[in-house]
């Protein structure tokens, strides 16, 4: 038996698209183009790619791509000057500070003083208490793509079991709350964890997000379950993810690749709340349980 590889780029173009056609529709109403500011301070080689693939995918979506790449030695006073000018122009809806910031940067103060209605990360604890609450935020935007994923593979999600192994605040805690919202039947697991394996037996949905190399091994997977692999682990062998892949594929019934998986769900998620906060900041109607 082989299981149905995740097409999350193929999921994450179609959802671009949509969102290009409503940016259009967004300009037509408001007369300017939705604006994400993002934020790289020093050289990190990883989180240059990923800039660099936002700022692409922003303007190929119809919006404005507003990048400032600081030097490693910034001082944390004038990246919060820069933030509070981010935060008082009204061409910007969205703000991004690229994480990790480099040591002797207080990586809480900065995602503290963005304007929490442009905080399209959702690391605000604003967003983090709207997302526990159930009110209308900005959920970050890893996690709501693996629920999209998921949707799009399983439909209904109610009273599954789910397990998600790492308790991030980027990750495993906001995937924890949306699976909640799902109605799943949730647990978190992390590196303390006595007997991971017995956990991730029970799951009908496994999400791995712990950033160490096919860790999960496929044995451990309940047959028929669906496998979402949050890892980018950069190894001698290439990419892989926290998921023994090809172990996962013959017991799952579904699996996310790594590359192409999760990945490209995270930014069009990204450009996605970027125009839920135009629309909330021209004051225009927008669908977004429909976006
Ligand atoms: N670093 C790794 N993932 C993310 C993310 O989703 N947002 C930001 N700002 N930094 C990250």
């Amino acid at each position: 038996m082989s299981a149905h590889i995740i097409d999350g780029k193929a999921v994450a173009a179609r959802l671009r698209a949509r969102i290009a056609t409503q940016v259009t529709d967004f300009v037509t109403a408001a007369g300017r183009a939705p604006g994400l500011a993002v934020v790289l301070v020093g050289e990190d080689p990883a989180s240059a790619v990923y800039v660099r693939s936002k700022g692409k995918a922003t303007r190929e979506a119809g919006m404005e791509s507003i990048e400032h790449r600081l030097a490693a030695d910034i001082g944390q006073a004038e990246l919060l000057a820069l933030i509070d000018t981010l935060n008082a122009d009204p061409a910007v809806d969205g703000i991004l500070v690229q994480l990790p910031l480099p040591e002797g940067i207080d990586e809480q103060a900065v995602i503290t003083r963005i304007d929490p209605d442009k905080d399209v990360d959702g690391f605000h604890p604003v967003n983090v208490g709207r997302l526990a609450t159930g009110l209308d935020g900005f959920v970050p935007c890893t996690p709501a793509g693996c629920v999209m994923l998921l949707k799009e593979t399983i439909g209904d999600l109610t009273g599954l079991d789910a397990v998600v192994i790492g308790r991030s605040n980027i990750v495993g805690k906001p995937m924890a709350a949306l699976l909640i919202a799902e109605s799943c039947t949730v647990t978190v697991a992390h590196s303390r964890t006595r007997d991971l394996a017995g956990v991730v037996a029970r799951a009908d949905i496994v999400v791995a997000a712990v950033g160490r190399p096919e860790m999960v091994r496929g044995e451990w997977i309940k047959p028929g379950a669906t496998v979402i692999d949050v890892g980018i682990n950069r190894t001698e062998a290439g990419l892989v993810g926290d998921v023994d892949f090809a172990g996962a594929m013959s017991v799952a019934a579904a699996v996310t690749p790594v590359p192409g998986g999760v990945g490209p769900m995270t930014i069009a998620c990204l450009l996605r709340n970027t125009l839920i906060s135009a629309h909330r900041r021209a004051g225009i109607a927008f669908d977004e349980r429909a976006a």
